[in-house]
């Protein structure tokens, strides 16, 4: 019956919206018959007046191109006032009256700017994820979007890569599941209400894996990487319905995305049945002739028979797809359809019922920014930070005795919200001096001094700084600084050292051959040490760094990333323990440059080391580990958890009896706490080599102090398949690892094994 009444339902949804996608389908038939070419590209246009400039291009004359029908989309401008503006010349200036696209990047926030994305996957907390999401998506659509450049799920293994701030780490499966729940907060369940707008995937396809880590960089993998590690997060946004996708600057197979006909259309919309628009990255389009593909007419050409639609500012298409046609090169049908997808994404955001239904200017004063979205920032930015260290209980501290407050990211608005926060005011941010008074009030006695610059290296300073003074040279000389801070220190019965990166130094654009804090701060911190007084380090990073000697030297390391908004008051919540740290690692730290790229789900070497002896022959280094610094899943808590009694309901799973898997976590510390209990596999023979350990599953589990609880995670034989090397999602039966744990280094393991 239940079967019957679950068919019925799909069958009338399934009518309802085939009726819909008439009623759309007929409606921009007819509007198109009724459009010039010129005006079919005009729609394939999107221009920034500014506002978002991550290029060396600028949209010129935006409103008489608007006016004259060249134009579909804007991004770069935001305000109810301002959008309804550029909105009414299409509108009521244009001749076909055809409404714009409002875009902009709005990655991690709007205006109430929540962590960095790499922060927020720390979480792993997907529910609070796709929350933060809806609420931007919220503030957004008020102030006049339609469109976020979000989310962004390049999987990246590289820390020298700035952007791997703006993504969800390395791996696959916790990749796309916030990948999905991303997706789901922006766009809600309908497009066409107003506080819902459309996502955009990015950066299709593999731009984490850069080599080097070098912005922009040449990619170059196997098919087999690419469809098991690298392209599940794309298509797990895909699925979850993103309504776009942009390509990525990278090449793919010697082909630039943008122009990559296999990814954009053979893989996208053939395999994965994508039916929404594709749009360029910036420029990306007329960069395909420094790739050394042609001139602007051939590469704009190559990105029409690949299956782009719209192009982003560099004006390929409006420039030169006509006379492309004229030649043959591309056709009316090609032209008619990336048309008709860029009118198709308005419809479904209704603005051709009313093109001004993202401009709320009401909306916009009461929810922008409100408490309840304030309080909802400092709520995730606590579950975000990482507790990489934590000696003898130093944390949390006392709301007692004397704090010195040192460094140059303590008592500092300017970097509190990190990269990609365009529409983020610093100056309504909480620092953590602020933080800390807020939550400590007048019971401890602060000293803060600076202690040193971000950095004292000019060129970084300079480079850093291109948006504005994030890195503030003092004029006083580096021993006054410090001469400063190890005074305070030695008054002091803590030191809360506040240290990092400045926002911009991650980002894009934003590579680093160095991963370390800067200079300065780490002569200041070696100073601190030296006093003897406890040191707890707050970090401020958009990238894994190489922290050996703090790890070995500091007391307690406290991963706050950039926190957004309310950066410092989650901070001091931590800090002062009203808020016990439950983050897990989404990257590997490596233990120095050399090891790059360190993932957890690497595969064995045929000469695999043992981690004991380091005799000759075997896959390692001279002078490092080969083991990360911090494993991905990796988290301290001021509490601590145990695993015991795995077991498995069954030993042997078929593609008809899944298993399921138990088993007990216990909090044996002395505080109430959070664990992310993380289950892991190993297809320990397979027809292709198989990584050591693949996240599955993992749940996170709120247990009170002594409290025990009974976790069950059920398996089944898809979660066994990989990738074979005809590209086919496989299940080979066989013998399986089950690992639980707390991280990935740290678990306690089962046998498994798989039958037909
Ligand atoms: C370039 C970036 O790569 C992309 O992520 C962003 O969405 C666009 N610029 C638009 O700002």
């Amino acid at each position: 019956m239940r079967k019957l009444l679950t068919f019925c339902f799909i069958l009338i949804a399934a009518t309802a919206l085939r009726a819909q996608d008439a009623k759309m389908n007929a409606f921009i038939s007819n509007l198109m018959s009724k459009m010039t070419v010129d005006e079919k590209i005009g729609q394939l246009n999107l221009v920034t007046p500014g506002g978002a400039v991550t290029g060396s291009v600028v949209s010129k004359d935006v409103d008489g191109k608007i006016r004259q029908g060249n134009v579909g989309g804007l991004f770069g401008i935001t305000g109810p006032e301002k959008v309804r503006q550029a909105q009414e010349i299409a509108v009521k200036n244009s001749r076909l009256h055809i409404p714009l696209l409002f875009g902009l990047d709005v990655i991690h926030g709007h205006k109430t700017v929540f962590p960095i994305p790499l922060g927020l996957s720390c979480s792993w907390d997907t529910a609070l994820i796709k929350e933060s999401a809806r609420i931007a998506a919220t503030e957004a659509s008020a102030d006049g979007l339609d469109w976020v450049f979000s989310p962004m799920v390049d999987i990246a293994r590289d820390p020298r890569w700035g952007r791997v701030a703006e993504g969800a780490g390395e791996d696959p499966y916790l990749g796309s599941q916030i990948a999905a729940a991303m997706v789901r907060g922006y766009q809600g369940n309908d497009l066409t209400k107003t506080n819902a707008v459309m996502a955009c995937v990015k950066h299709f396809a593999l731009y984490g894996a850069a080599e080097a880590g070098r912005e922009y960089n040449t990619v170059d993998m196997g098919r087999i990487s690419m469809y098991q590690y690298y392209l599940p997060p794309y298509k797990a946004a895909i699925d979850a319905g993103a309504g776009s996708v942009m390509s990525s600057f990278n090449v793919i197979d010697g082909i630039p995305a943008t122009g990559n006909k296999w990814l954009l259309t053979d893989l996208l919309r053939n395999q994965w049945k994508f039916k929404g628009l594709v749009v360029s990255d910036y420029t990306s389009l007329n960069e395909m002739t420094a790739h050394g593909m042609g001139d602007l007419k051939t590469v704009a050409a190559l990105a029409m028979n690949a299956g782009l639609d719209m192009d982003m500012v560099g004006e390929g298409y409006l420039t030169t797809l006509k006379q492309s046609l004229k030649e043959g090169k591309v056709t009316q049908a090609q032209i008619d359809q990336a048309c008709r997808r860029v009118l198709e994404a308005k419809y479904k955001l209704g603005l051709f019922t009313d093109p001004y239904r993202r401009m709320n200017a009401e909306r916009a004063e009461k929810e922008i920014l409100s408490d309840a979205h304030r309080e909802f920032a400092r709520r995730i930015a606590a579950h975000s930070f990482v507790l990489l260290k934590n000696n003898d209980h130093l944390l949390p501290l006392k709301k007692s005795g004397t704090i010195a407050l040192i460094g140059p990211l303590a008592s500092n608005h300017r970097n509190m919200l990190g990269t990609w926060a365009v529409s983020g005011d610093p100056e309504k941010s909480i620092s953590v001096m602020e933080g800390i008074k807020n939550v400590a009030g007048d019971a401890v006695n602060i000293i803060y001094a600076k202690g040193a610059n971000i950095s004292d290296d000019s060129t970084l300073v300079k480079r850093t700084n291109v948006f504005g003074p994030e890195i503030e040279p003092e004029t006083r000389t580096p021993e006054e600084m410090l001469q400063e801070a190890v005074a305070a220190a030695e008054k002091s019965d803590v030191v809360v050292a506040v240290l990092g990166e400045a926002a911009d130094m991650t980002g894009e654009s934003a590579s680093r051959s160095d991963i370390s804090i800067p200079e300065s701060q780490e002569n200041l911190l070696k100073a601190l040490v030296k006093t003897g007084k406890p040191v707890v380090l707050v970090l401020f990073n958009g990238r894994p760094l190489t922290l050996e000697w703090e790890n070995s030297h500091v007391g307690s390391i406290l991963d706050a990333w950039f926190g957004g908004t309310e950066a410092g008051n989650a901070i001091a919540d931590v800090l002062f323990g009203n808020y016990n740290p439950s983050g897990k690692l989404s990257m590997s730290f490596p233990v120095s440059v050399g090891q790059i790229p360190v993932y957890y789900n690497a595969k064995s070497t045929g000469r695999p080391w043992d981690g004991k002896e380091s005799p000759k022959f075997k896959s390692d280094y001279l002078d490092i580990p080969n083991e990360p610094l911090y494993p991905f899943g990796y988290g301290l808590s001021y509490t601590s958890f145990s695993y015991s009694g795995l077991t498995l309901d069954r030993q042997q799973i078929t593609p008809r009896q899944p298993v399921k898997i138990k088993l007990t976590v216990s909090n044996t510390g002395n505080d109430d706490g959070e664990e992310t209990v993380q289950l892991y596999i190993r297809d320990m023979v397979a027809s292709v080599t198989q990584p050591v350990k693949e996240l599955k599953r993992f749940q996170k589990v709120f247990l009170k102090k002594g409290e025990s609880r009974n976790i069950e995670f059920t398996l089944t034989t898809n979660d066994l398949k990989f990738v074979n090397s005809n590209l086919h999602w496989v299940y080979e039966p066989g013998e399986f690892k089950v690992f639980v744990g707390g991280n990935s280094r740290d678990v306690v393991e089962g046998d498994l094994v798989g039958k037909p």
